[in-house]
This record gives structure tokens, sequence and C-alpha cells, in this order.
């Protein structure tokens, strides 16, 4: 298997700057050094780019809409042409508001190849907000309800097919920050969250074989890792931390269950800030989880 890397070092959609320095980070702490010696094969495809942050409030409800846009459709090309290619597709952003252009460019490709497509959302926010539903008008709140059709249409619009996918492609993981106007969003679509409530009650091992039920040999299993899914005591990089999440060995779990459904066809991995990080700790991390998403486990097999 080949996988790309795809810089996005923008933090266009956040509220705090410096996930634009994501993508760098996860190559010191050899992200592609580490899944190659897995043995998978890695082409870095450098850094997109795109408008700088101009840093201002938000219009209409959403901030730096016209820049989000702009990077997002640069993140939809690249993310495309490498699925075409066959390859798995490893964005590195960047805030999540890039999720819009990578899983837009996921469907896409699904659409085309016939293939039931299945989004693990693991973060500890829904990022199911509106203009109307936002405390903040920051777009990194909004990518699945854009994704779902339900925000501006030069998000909407990005791709082949508007809406890109729907409420029922996603199951979330580790929802535990989820603003009152969004919940009644997240309810109304019907969206399978599994909140740290339901992994405090029934645990991770059984949280995973509910999320991961209906992956089948026809499904492509994205995954969108917000590193602020992880508990912030192990986690710190992070602009947007929420206490009370996963663990390093509920984290672990989580990725070697996703693993072994052998069904990963592409991830983002976003929202890493190393200006809230210390000796790239939560970078190092990331990497260590994402091998164990490409495999690696403590068994010998
Ligand atoms: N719900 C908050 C908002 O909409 C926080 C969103 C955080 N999202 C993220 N991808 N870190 O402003
Ligand atoms: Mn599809
Ligand atoms: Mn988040
Ligand atoms: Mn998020």
């Amino acid at each position: 298997r080949t996988v790309s890397l795809i810089g996005a070092p923008t933090d266009i959609g956040a509220g705090h700057r410096g996930a634009s320095m994501g993508p760098e980070a996860l190559r010191v702490a050899r992200l592609g050094e580490r899944l190659g010696a897995r043995g998978l094969q890695v082409i870095d495809r450098g850094n997109l780019q795109g408008p700088l942050n101009p840093w201002l409030p938000p219009e209409n409800g959403y901030r730096h809409l016209s820049e989000v846009a702009v990077w997002n459709m640069a993140v939809h090309t690249a993310v495309r042409q490498e699925l075409q290619a066959g390859r798995v597709p490893i964005l590195l952003g960047g805030d999540h508001s890039l999720a819009i252009g990578s899983i837009s460019a996921v469907a896409d490709h699904c659409r085309d190849q016939n293939r039931k497509l299945r989004v693990l959302w693991l973060d500890a926010h829904a990022d199911f907000n509106t203009a109307e539903a936002t405390p903040s008008g920051n777009i990194h709140g909004m990518p699945v309800a854009c994704l779902c059709g339900n925000g501006p249409a030069e998000l909407t619009g990005i791709g082949n097919h508007a809406p890109s996918t729907s409420p029922h492609v996603f199951r979330q993981v580790g929802i535990r920050s989820v603003d009152e106007g969004e919940k009644r969003l997240v309810r109304e679509a019907g969206m399978e969250v599994y909140d740290m409530r339901h992994i405090d009650e029934v645990g991770m091992k059984r949280t995973m074989e509910e999320a991961l039920a209906d992956v089948d040999e026809n499904t492509h299993l994205h995954i969108s890792f917000d590193v602020d899914f992880l508990d912030p005591s192990i986690a710190p990089g992070v602009g947007t931390t929420v206490r009370g999440g996963p663990t390093y060995r509920e984290a672990q779990l989580c990725m070697e269950m996703i693993a072994d459904t052998g069904r990963l066809a592409s991830l983002d991995i976003v929202e890493l800030n190393p200006a809230y990080d210390k000796r790239n700790q939560t970078a190092k991390l990331a990497v260590d989880l994402v091998e164990s998403l490409f495999g690696k486990s403590t068994l010998i097999r």
C-alpha cells in the first residue's frame, strides 16, 4: 500500500493561531519514516498553498469564509488525485475545517467506485454548527454540517455532488463538547454519536464494535482524527482542549480496532497546534497512534 502525505498548513478555520504548524510538527515527529518502517510506501507531497490568515472577526456568522473555501478546494483536488491514483491520502492539517475538502473528495471517489463510505469522526466536538448555532463563527466547528449540505454554498458546493454526503455516514466517537443549538441539530439529523458518557458506560471496546459494526469488504473507511479527541493530559498541543477524553490505552484500542477492519482508506490528522505543545509531545503521540491505525500492535503477528 502507498500512502501520500498532504500538508495543509493553515489555521484559517480555527479560533487560535498555530494549527498551521501541524504538518511540520508531524514530519519532525517522523510520521513518514514510521509508516515507512511499517512496510508502507510513503510519498510526501509537501504542503499545499493558500491564503494567509487575515485574523478578522466573523461576518454573517462565518469567519474567513472565502479563505476557508480556497484552502478546501486545494485540499479536495489533492486528496481526489491521490485516491484516483489508488493511494491512501493522509491530510496533515491544519484545522478541522479542512475535512470539508478531504471528505468531499472521498465521497466523490466512493460514488465513482460504487463503494460504501463510512467516516469515523474522532473528536471532542461534533463540528455540526451552522451560522445560526455557532458561538464563535469559527468554521472548524462546522465541517460535518457543511458536508451534509447545511452551510454556505461556497463550502457545501465543493466537489461534484452537493451535498457531499449525509449524517448517516458518520460515527462520532469521543464527543464531550457540543454547543446548545448544535445539540438540537445533531439530534434532528439522527447522527450516531458515541459520546464520552457512552464510552464511560460500555467501554472503548464495545463502542468501537458498535461504530464499526457494518463496515464490510465494500466499505471505504475514512478517519477524521481531531487530536483534541485525546485527553488534554496526554495531548496538550491543541487549541480547543476539553477535559475528560480518552486515555492513552483507550485511544490505542480505538486505533487498533480500526486497523483490524483492514478497510482504512483515507485519514485526516487535524487540529495539532505546536504553539500549545511542549517538546512536540502531542505530535509524537499522534504519530504513535497513527502507527497503530496502520497496524502496529503489541502482539507478534
Ligand atoms: N463548538 C465550538 C465552535 O463551534 C468549538 C469547535 C471546535 N472544533 C474543532 N475542530 N476543534 O466554535
Ligand atoms: Mn458514497
Ligand atoms: Mn475538536
Ligand atoms: Mn474537530
